[in-house]
C-alpha cells in the first residue's frame, strides 16, 4: 500500500499528554509516530499541548473554546494520553477537554478495535485466536451529555435526574458508520447492543434505525444482544462478534471488558472521529493513578492510537509498520508488567523506535 492518500504525506498532528500515565505512554506513542514518519518519508508535524489537570489547577480553566477551535482547524488529528486526576475530584476538566471536544467538533464516531493478537494476552482458558472486535460506540448522545439535574441536593430528599438522549440522525449515522465499516473491512456481521426489553423509548428508536439501515446491507448478518447477555457471551464466545454497535455508555463498559479479554486495557486504542472532519485518538485506559509515575505504564495502547493515526490520515504503509511493531515487541518479549514482562514504558519505546530505524 503507498502513503500517498489524498491528504498527500505532510499532517499536523497536536500530542496531549495529559495527566497520571498519560504523559509518559504519550511520550512513548509521539516518539513512534516520529520515527515511523522519518522511515516513511512523511512530513508530519507534532506539536505538544498542556491540557491537564495541572493547567486547570493553575489557571482555572481547562481549555478555552478558542483553543477547541484551534486544536480543530489547525490539526488534522490529535493523541491523547489519558485525563483524570485525583485532584479534581469533579472530573470538571475531563468533561471540558475530552467531552468537550467529542461534542465541539462531533466526534461522533468513538472506534475501539480489540484484536487478540496474541492467544496467550486473554485470560480465557481457550482463546478463540480469531477474536477481532470492532467496537462503534455512540459519541456525542445518550446518557453523556449532561441533561437532567439535581433538586434538593445534600438533603435527605436529593433527587437526581440524568437523561438519555437518543436522536433518529445520531443514531442513524453511528449505525451507517457500523455497516459501512464492516462492508468496507470484510466482516460479515453487525450486533446492536442495547436493553431495549428495559429502556424501551430509546430502544426502540435504536431496533428501528438499525433494521432500516440494515435493510441496505444484505449480506451482513445481523443482530441485536441485550446488553446484559453481551457482557455474558463477550467472555464466552468473544470470536463470535466482528461489529458491536452501541450507544455511549453500553459502549464506555463493553470496551473496557472487551480490551480485558483480548489482552487488557494497556493494548486497547480508540479513536473519537467525525469522519472527514476531524479525529482524537487516545488510549480506552485511564490516568491509571494507581501505576503513575513508576515509569510501568503500557504504552502499546497510545502506539495502536498511533497506528489508527497514520491509517486515517491515510499513510497506510506506515500505519502497518506500527502495528507489525506491537506485535513484534510482545512476542519478543519486550513487555511491561500488565503483559507479564518487566520492561519499562521507556525500554519499550526503545525498543520500537530502534526497530523502526532500522
Ligand atoms: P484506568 O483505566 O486508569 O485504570 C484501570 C486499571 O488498569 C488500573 O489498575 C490501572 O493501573 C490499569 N491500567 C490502565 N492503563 C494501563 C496501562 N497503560 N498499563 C498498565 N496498566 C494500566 O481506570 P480508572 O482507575 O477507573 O480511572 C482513573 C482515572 O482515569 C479516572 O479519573 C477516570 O475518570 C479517568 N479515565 C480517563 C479516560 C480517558 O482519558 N480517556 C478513560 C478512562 C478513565
Ligand atoms: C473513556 C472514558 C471516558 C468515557 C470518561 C473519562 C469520561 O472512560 O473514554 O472510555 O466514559 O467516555
Ligand atoms: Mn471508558
Amino acid at each position: 500500500m503507498s502513503d500517498r492518500g489524498s491528504r498527500g504525506r505532510q499532517a499536523r498532528i497536536a500530542v496531549i499528554g495529559g495527566d497520571g500515565i498519560g504523559p509518559e505512554v504519550t511520550a512513548v506513542a509521539a516518539d513512534v509516530l516520529a520515527a515511523a514518519a522519518h522511515r516513511h518519508g512523511l512530513d508530519l508535524t507534532l506539536d505538544r499541548w498542556d491540557l491537564s489537570a495541572d493547567r486547570y489547577l493553575r489557571d482555572g480553566v481547562a481549555i478555552t473554546d478558542a483553543e477547541r477551535d484551534r486544536l480543530v482547524r489547525d490539526y488534522d488529528a490529535a493523541l491523547l494520553g489519558a485525563l483524570g486526576d485525583p485532584r479534581v475530584p469533579d472530573h470538571a476538566h475531563i468533561r471540558d477537554i475530552l467531552l468537550g471536544l467529542r461534542f465541539h467538533a462531533d466526534l461522533y464516531v468513538n472506534f475501539r478495535p480489540c484484536k487478540l493478537l496474541i492467544p496467550a494476552l486473554s485470560p480465557l482458558r481457550d482463546p478463540d485466536p480469531t477474536t477481532d472486535i470492532v467496537f462503534f460506540r455512540e459519541n456525542t448522545e445518550g446518557l453523556y451529555t449532561g441533561l437532567g439535574g439535581r433538586f434538593k441536593a445534600g438533603t435527605t430528599e436529593e433527587v437526581a435526574v440524568q437523561e438519555s438522549l437518543n436522536t433518529y440522525r445520531g443514531v442513524e449515522r453511528i449505525v451507517r458508520a457500523a455497516f459501512e465499516h464492516a462492508a468496507a473491512t470484510g466482516r460479515g456481521r453487525v450486533t446492536l447492543v442495547d436493553k431495549a426489553n428495559a429502556l424501551v423509548h430509546e430502544g426502540a428508536l435504536w431496533r428501528r434505525v438499525f433494521a432500516e439501515v440494515g435493510a441496505a446491507f444484505p449480506d451482513t448478518a445481523q443482530d441485536a444482544m441485550y446488553v446484559d447477555a453481551m457482557a455474558m457471551d463477550l467472555v464466552r464466545r468473544p470470536q463470535r462478534y466482528e461489529v458491536v454497535v452501541t450507544s455511549n455508555l453500553f459502549g464506555d463498559i463493553l470496551s473496557d471488558l472487551g480490551a480485558q479479554v483480548t489482552g487488557g486495557l494497556g493494548l486497547a486504542p480508540s479513536g473519537n472521529i467525525n469522519p472527514g472532519v476531524w479525529a482524537l485518538f487516545e488510549p480506552v485506559h485511564g490516568s491509571a493513578p494507581d501505576i503513575a509515575g513508576q515509569g510501568i505504564a503500557n504504552p502499546l495502547a497510545a502506539v495502536g492510537c498511533v497506528a489508527l493515526t497514520l491509517g486515517y490520515l491515510e499513510m497506510d504503509a506506515a500505519a502497518a509498520d506500527v502495528e507489525e511493531c506491537i506485535v513484534a515487541s510482545i512476542r519478543e518479549r519486550v513487555s511491561t508488567p500488565d503483559l507479564g514482562g518487566s520492561a519499562t514504558t521507556r525500554e519499550v519505546g526503545e525498543w520500537m523506535t530502534a526497530r523502526l530505524r532500522d
